[in-house]
C-alpha cells in the first residue's frame, strides 16, 4: 500500500455515515492468526473490512472510528520488537504507523483494555460485527463491563450495538478508481495464468501440474496467493462443484475446467475457463460448450445499471432451458422446464455473485425483498454452467461433460466491461491459441 488516501476517504466515509445516524464509535478488528497445526500458522490473511479501511496487513490490529464532532481514527498495533522483527519480519509500530496510514492515533494493542474502554465511555452506539470473532466479542464485553464499572463516577456504556457491516457492505459494493484499478490487475494476471495453463495441460499432465503452472504465474506477477482454492477439474471431476484434490492424470478427449483467480493486494479475481485438453472440441462437447457460451452472452447484455440482479441469471437460464430441450437432456415445453426448474439437473448454481475484497464479496442482493438494481461501480462474476452426470436418460455422448465459462464483469453506465476478457473464450479463440502453443510455448 503506497497511498493511503482511499483508505482514509472510506473512514471518513463511513464517519459521516455513523454521524447522519447519531454517532458512536466503529470498532473493526483484524482477522486473527490461525494455527494449521501444531506450532505452524496458516499464512495470514488479514480481514477485508478492516483493510478496506486501513490498507494495514499485520495481524493484532484494530481500528476504532469515533464520530462526532471531531472525528477520529485510531489504530491498534503491534509495537516495535528488534527480537521478534528477527524471526517475524518488519512491523510498523504505532509511531511509524500514524503517518503510514493517515491515522489520528496510534496506540499499542497491548493498551487495548485502556483504549476500548475511554473511547467507549458516553458513546451513544457502537458498531460492530458482533458474533464474527469470539474473542474480540469477549475483549469488547470485557470493555464494556469495565466502562459500566465506572458508572457511579458518571460514565456509562453505550447503549446501543449496530453491525458495522450494514454500512460497510454498501460502501463495498460500489468500487472505487483505486479497487477498480486493483481488480482490472488482478483479472489480467488471471486470464494471463488461464492462457498458460491452456498450453500445458494435455493428457497425460496431472491436474496438480496445471494448478501448479496456474499459481507460478499468479506469484510471478505479484499476486500474493490465490483467491481460493484453485479448482482443476478433468473428466467427471468438472462436475464436482468445488472439486479441488486436483490429483488426476488428464485423459485423452477430457475436457478440463479451470476455476482459478489469484488475490492481488487485497482483492480477488475469478475466472473459469473449460477447454478439450486434445486442442479440439468433441461434437458433444462442442454442443454444451457453445449452449453455455450462448447463456453467458445472454447474461452479459443483461449486465447493465438499472437492471435488476436476477436479470442476468434469468437470461441464461433461458437459454440453456431451450438448449437442454433442443439437446434432448430435457423434455417438456420452454415454459414447463422454466417452471418446473428442470434445468436444475444440469445447472443447479446460480450465474454470479458480488466480486471484490471476497471473492464472494460482500452485499445485499436484495432490497426491501426485491432483488436490487445493478449500479455503476459494482463488480460481479458472470458464470453460467452445464454439468452432466451419466444417467440412462441421457445419451451417452454427453456424460461426463461439465462447462463453466466465467468472467469478471465491471457494472458501467451503457452495459458492462468484462475484465477477464483476455483469456481464449470462443471454441475458435481456445482452439487456435492451444494450436499456436505446444509444448515449450
Ligand atoms: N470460484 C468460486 C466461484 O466461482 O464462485
Ligand atoms: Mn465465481
Ligand atoms: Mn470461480
Amino acid at each position: 500500500m503506497s497511498d493511503p488516501s482511499p483508505f482514509k476517504a472510506r473512514r471518513d466515509r463511513l464517519l459521516a455515515r455513523m454521524a447522519e445516524r447519531g454517532g458512536g464509535v466503529a470498532v473493526v478488528p483484524t482477522a486473527p492468526e490461525v494455527i494449521r497445526n501444531r506450532d505452524t500458522h496458516y499464512r495470514y490473511r488479514h480481514d477485508s473490512y478492516f483493510y478496506y479501511l486501513t490498507g494495514f496487513r499485520e495481524p493484532e490490529a484494530l481500528l476504532l472510528l469515533v464520530a462526532g464532532d471531531e472525528p477520529r481514527a485510531i489504530l491498534l498495533c503491534r509495537e516495535k520488537d528488534p527480537d521478534r522483527e528477527i524471526w517475524d519480519g518488519f512491523r510498523h509500530g504505532p509511531d511509524a504507523a500514524r503517518e503510514r496510514f493517515a491515522m489520528d492515533e496510534t496506540h499499542a494493542i497491548d493498551a487495548l483494555d485502556e483504549v476500548l474502554a475511554s473511547n467507549l465511555a458516553n458513546q451513544p452506539a457502537i458498531y460492530y460485527a458482533l458474533g464474527h470473532d469470539a474473542t474480540w466479542d469477549q475483549r469488547l464485553t470485557r470493555a464494556l463491563n469495565s466502562v459500566r464499572a465506572n458508572s457511579r463516577g458518571g460514565v456509562a456504556a453505550p447503549p446501543t450495538i449496530h453491525d458495522v457491516r450494514a454500512l460497510l457492505d454498501e460502501m463495498r459494493l460500489i468500487k472505487d478508481a483505486s479497487e477498480i484499478a486493483l481488480m482490472r490487475r488482478a483479472a489480467a494476471i488471471s486470464a494471463e495464468a488461464h492462457r498458460q495453463a491452456m498450453r500445458t495441460a494435455r493428457p497425460g499432465v496431472f491436474e496438480y501440474e496445471v494448478e501448479a503452472v496456474v499459481e507460478q504465474a499468479f506469484r510471478r506477477a505479484g499476486a500474493q496467493a490465490p483467491a481460493y482454492p484453485s479448482i482443476v477439474a478433468s473428466g467427471a471431476n468438472a462436475c464436482v462443484l468445488h472439486y479441488v484434490d486436483n490429483d488426476r492424470r488428464i485423459a485423452d478427449g477430457d475436457l478440463l475446467l479451470i476455476d482459478a483467480g489469484c488475490e492481488l493486494d487485497g482483492y480477488a479475481s475469478d475466472i473459469t475457463r473449460s477447454f478439450p485438453v486434445d486442442g479440439r472440441f468433441t461434437g458433444a462437447q462442442r454442443d454444451i460448450y457453445e449452449l453455455v457460451l450462448a447463456a453467458q452472452q445472454a447474461a452479459v447484455r443483461e449486465t447493465r445499471a438499472g437492471a435488476p440482479w436476477n436479470a442476468p441469471h434469468d437470461a441464461a437460464v433461458a437459454i440453456l432451458a431451450r438448449g437442454l430441450i433442443d439437446l434432448g437432456l430435457l423434455r417438456g415445453s420452454l415454459d414447463t422446464v422454466l417452471e418446473n426448474e428442470d434445468y436444475r439437473r444440469f445447472y443447479m448454481h446460480r450465474t454470479g455473485h458480488w466480486l471484490g475484497l471476497d471473492v464472494h464479496d460482500a452485499g445485499e442482493y436484495k432490497q426491501g425483498g426485491e432483488w436490487r438494481p445493478l449500479e455503476v461501480g459494482m463488480t460481479l462474476t458472470i458464470e453460467p454452467g452445464c454439468y452432466v452426470r451419466p444417467a440412462d436418460d441421457v445419451p451417452e455422448a454427453f456424460w461426463n461433460i461439465g462447462v463453466r465459462i466465467e468472467d469478471d464483469a465491471l457494472v458501467t453506465a451503457d452495459g458492462c466491461e468484462l475484465i477477464t476478457a483476455a483469456a481464449p473464450k470462443t471454441v475458435a479463440e481456445i482452439e487456435d491459441w492451444m494450436a499456436a502453443g505446444g509444448d515449450d510455448a
